[in-house]
């Protein structure tokens, strides 16, 4: 593969002096596995355009005996959070899921100044605006928070409502956030059965370790209201979300859809009207030109709708390891100018 990644605009593609930066990585799963890989393959060419060498001193997972890609350091492998946490790192990267270990990682992290790079958008849904808090009050010692690879997988939502939107009035956004109920809408719609799609999508690597939170539209809700957070500024601990999930007889539901010339899809939707901020997430039939009805197998599709830029669409690879790892990877060498200063 050839490498094609851009770097900061002071890059000219030549060789660099070389800073490692050393990176903890918890979590060697579907996407902390795909980061490594990642690593493996372009670490190189990075290293030669940027200067930077990312070095994992650590990695926490589970279960250490799992058999595991080659690109996974073994020695480096633990099972413990506090061994894990006791690795002088400039990075800590947490791609884990689920909330408690997450929160107890993130919080210590941000506490002695370190930078978090999170894909975890439970985590950010139940203590996204402590952790900001922490990583601001923190700032002084080097710490922040950067999480594009919650949202949107390879689609860069984030950075754009943390950075670039922020001046355009967003008044509304519609989106398909979850790759597993998307894949699993297009495999039916090509004829296959409801237990054959999800097996596809989580041979796949796209379905969560439980696939309950996708298809019940609950994983897309705390997508949405991170979101929420980031576009109007509301609390997502507290942002009710109405959440519906796939409809129970997907088959029959898709079917009518197609004879109707629709589609059907999972949509996350938040908008602002008179200071009040509405979220939803749920099947809906969509004319087949509406942005959001291209969504195929595990894309994402987010349409922005702003005062001075109009509707604003972004549209790609919405899970999998490598289109959220290379989220991830964003992230990292963002970070890591900062700690190079
Ligand atoms: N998969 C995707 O397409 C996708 C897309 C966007 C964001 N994300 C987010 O990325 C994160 C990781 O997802 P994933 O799909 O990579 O999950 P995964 O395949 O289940 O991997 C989870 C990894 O974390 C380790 N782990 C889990 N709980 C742990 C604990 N309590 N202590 C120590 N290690 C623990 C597991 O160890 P073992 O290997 O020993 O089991 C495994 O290596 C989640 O927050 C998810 O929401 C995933």
């Amino acid at each position: 593969m050839s490498s094609t990644f851009a770097f900061a605009p002071s890059d000219a593609g030549h060789t660099r002096p070389t800073d490692t930066i050393r990176i903890a990585l918890a979590g060697c799963g579907t996407v902390g596995g795909a980061l490594l890989d990642l690593l493996a393959r372009h670490g190189a060419p990075i290293e030669r355009r940027t200067g930077l060498r990312f070095e994992v001193v650590s990695i926490l997972v589970r279960d250490r005996e799992l058999p595991r890609s080659l690109h996974v350091p073994r020695e480096r492998l633990t099972d413990s959070v506090q061994e894990f946490l006791a690795v002088p790192a400039d990075i800590v990267v947490e791609a884990i899921g689920g909330v408690t270990t997450a929160a107890t990682i993130a919080r210590a992290t941000l506490a002695r100044g370190q930078r978090l790079v999170t894909a975890n958008k439970a985590l950010l849904r139940a203590e996204g605006p402590a952790l900001a808090a922490l990583a601001h009050g923190r700032a002084p010692l080097g710490a922040a928070i950067d999480f594009e690879a919650a949202v949107g997988g390879g689609v860069p939502i984030v950075r754009a409502l943390r950075e670039s939107l922020t001046g355009h009035g967003v008044s509304r956004i519609r989106s398909v956030l979850n790759g597993t109920t998307n894949y699993i809408l297009s495999r039916v719609e090509d004829g296959d059965d409801e237990a054959t799609a999800l097996r596809a999508a989580q041979r796949a690597g796209f379905a969560e370790a439980d696939p309950s939170r996708d298809l019940t539209g609950l994983d897309a809700a705390d997508k949405i209201a991170v979101l929420a957070w980031l576009a109007f500024g509301v609390d997502p601990t507290r942002l009710p979300v109405r959440t519906l999930g796939l409809p129970p007889d997907l088959a029959t539901a898709v079917r009518n859809a197609k004879a109707k010339g629709r589609v059907l899809r999972l949509v996350a939707e938040v908008e602002e009207r008179d200071g009040v901020v509405r979220a939803s997430v749920a099947p809906v039939l969509l004319d087949a030109n509406d942005p959001l009805a291209r969504a195929r197998d595990e894309e994402n599709v987010v349409v922005i709708e702003s005062e001075s830029a109009g509707a604003i669409t972004l549209h790609g690879r919405g899970a999998g390891g490598l289109a959220t790892a290379s989220a991830l990877l964003a992230d990292l060498l963002r970070a890591s100018a900062p700690v190079l200063a």
